[in-house]
């Protein structure tokens, strides 16, 4: 007994064996792709019928943003499409994930008006990466809401669901043709609680504890009823996929300690669990931790009601399974400890989610002060969707590392290299991830940082109003492992 113990933790020590230099090869139903997003790289913001989305309008009536700069151009893609097809081709990826600004297409967030400028610019990008063998994976929100929708509530408008559908319908109708992969929404999460509770993203709300719940749960809504009418209507017809993309750091316990180990699971729950229990787990609904927490804080702050809102067992049942795949936006890891004292108010982070949060010193970082380069944290996330979601198809639609401006970019071709291996050690572990997506194809517009951090595999000049591309060395990179299918082990 005793001896055969031995054997199997002699072969599971020899089978975790790091054998750096060994060249390891990917599995060929893994693919492999580039995403950008619609208000990072098009610019055109006024062009044509074009209406005025959020972010529009937060860059331009506040100076939050780093280098008080906007969108209005960004990278031009709206004139330089067929540039950034070359450069997908060039990196030889199986597609090319993008989204569909919603003004662009409804200059009034209804979709009564189409514009024909709008339709006719996806139409022609979607038709020429086709014609370059590229598929098209198409975001339908990233972030963009039309300005008039916001003056509406914006999220925790319940007719949101609607809205949305509309737009979607729109989107299914004009490319689904074409188009057979969909992600409803990019990170829900971001838009929910840096929107909504803080006021790190447009429309910068700052209602914690209230409006993120109220985003969350109209939110859903209308991703599930997007999903339906896909499901009902034109899959039958169009043969395509629907999902969306939820993002999360792996929240690793500071110690082993039972209560650190709690804290750590209650933040996985409170990240990835928010949205992916209703849509992904056997029960639906939000996590039971969610529920309780929140309730019972909510009832001690003399709140009549949970400040979580309440789904009824009909909406349970139409949210769980609106899905066709896992998608998954990776970029690092934090570490999760309980905390010393319990702040006050409502407040996702300090009341409700009640941890700390918090990074090693000693991991190497970027210009991004929350992303550090924490390989290990990829391989466990990827492991507890395995089992908390029942092995789900996995995409991972968003991973990648940002600098200040640099194109020999060694950084990060470490960190693509420490990535991917830890994504093939998932793959190892019987996870069942069927493709990858590099965040981004080119410097963008970052959100509140700007032009100032980069995330791009191509250098964008954005000193020059022509915004001319250049590859770096990670471009380079990226391109010689999609040729080998393979990547060596540093
Ligand atoms: C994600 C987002 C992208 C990109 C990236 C890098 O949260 O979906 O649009 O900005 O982060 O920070």
């Amino acid at each position: 007994m005793a001896f055969t113990k031995t054997v199997a933790l002699l072969l599971l020590a020899a089978s975790d064996l790091v054998v750096k230099g060994e060249v390891r090869k990917f599995p060929d139903t893994l693919s492999f792709g580039v995403a950008t997003a619609a208000y990072q790289i098009e610019g055109a913001w006024n062009v044509s019928d074009k209406g005025e989305s959020i972010w529009d309008h937060f860059t331009h009536t506040t100076d939050t943003i780093k280098d008080r700069s906007n969108g209005d151009l960004a990278c031009d893609s709206y004139n330089q499409h067929k540039r950034d097809i070359e450069m997908v081709k060039e990196l030889g990826v199986d597609y090319y994930r993008f989204s569909i600004s919603w003004t662009r297409i409804l200059p009034d967030g209804f979709s009564n008006r189409l514009s024909q400028d709008g339709i006719v610019y996806y139409d022609t990008l979607i038709n020429d990466l086709i014609a370059a063998n590229i598929t098209p994976f198409v975001t339908i929100y990233h972030w963009d809401l039309p300005q008039r929708l916001q003056d509406l509530g914006g999220w925790t408008n319940p007719m949101m669901a609607d809205f949305f559908t509309d737009f979607a319908k729109v989107a299914f109708e004009a490319f689904g043709d074409r188009v057979k992969s969909w992600l409803t929404f990019n990170e829900p999460w971001v838009v929910c609680l840096e929107g909504y509770g803080s006021v790190t993203k447009a429309p910068a709300l700052g209602m914690t504890g209230i409006a993120e719940y109220m985003c969350a749960h109209n939110l859903l809504k209308a991703h599930a009823k997007a999903y339906h009418l896909y499901d009902d209507v034109y899959r039958p017809i169009q043969k395509g996929r629907v999902g969306l993309s939820l993002n999360t750091n792996w929240h690793e316990p500071a110690t082993q300690s039972p209560t650190d180990l709690e804290a750590a699971e209650r933040a996985m729950q409170f990240y990835l669990g928010w949205f992916g229990h209703p849509v992904f787990s056997r029960e639906g609904d939000y996590p039971q931790v969610m529920k309780d927490r929140i309730a019972q804080n909510s009832l001690a702050q003399g709140y009549p009601r949970s400040r979580l809102p309440e789904f009824t067992s009909e909406e349970i049942s139409y949210i769980k399974g609106t899905h066709d795949f896992f998608g998954l936006n990776h970029y690092t890891t934090t570490l999760v400890r309980m905390p010393k004292k319990v702040l006050e108010g409502p407040s996702f982070y300090d009341i409700d989610l009640g941890t700390e949060i918090f990074r090693d010193p000693a991991w190497p970082g970027s210009a991004s002060f929350w992303l550090k380069v924490v390989p290990w944290g990829f391989r466990n996330l990827l492991n507890w969707i395995k089992k908390n979601y029942n092995n789900p198809e996995i995409i991972v639609f968003e991973n990648g590392f940002s600098d200040i401006d640099n194109k020999n970019d060694t950084d990060r071709i470490s960190y693509y290299n420490k990535y991917l291996n830890a994504l093939l050690d998932a793959i190892e572990d019987g996870c069942n991830v069927s493709a990858y997506t590099a965040w981004s194809l080119m410097d963008n517009f970052e959100w509140l940082e700007g032009y100032t951090e980069r995330f791009g595999l191509y250098y964008v000049d954005f000193n020059d109003p022509k915004r001319p591309r250049t590859a770096k060395a990670s471009a380079l990179y990226y391109k010689s492992i999609l040729e080998t299918r393979t990547i060596e082990r540093k």
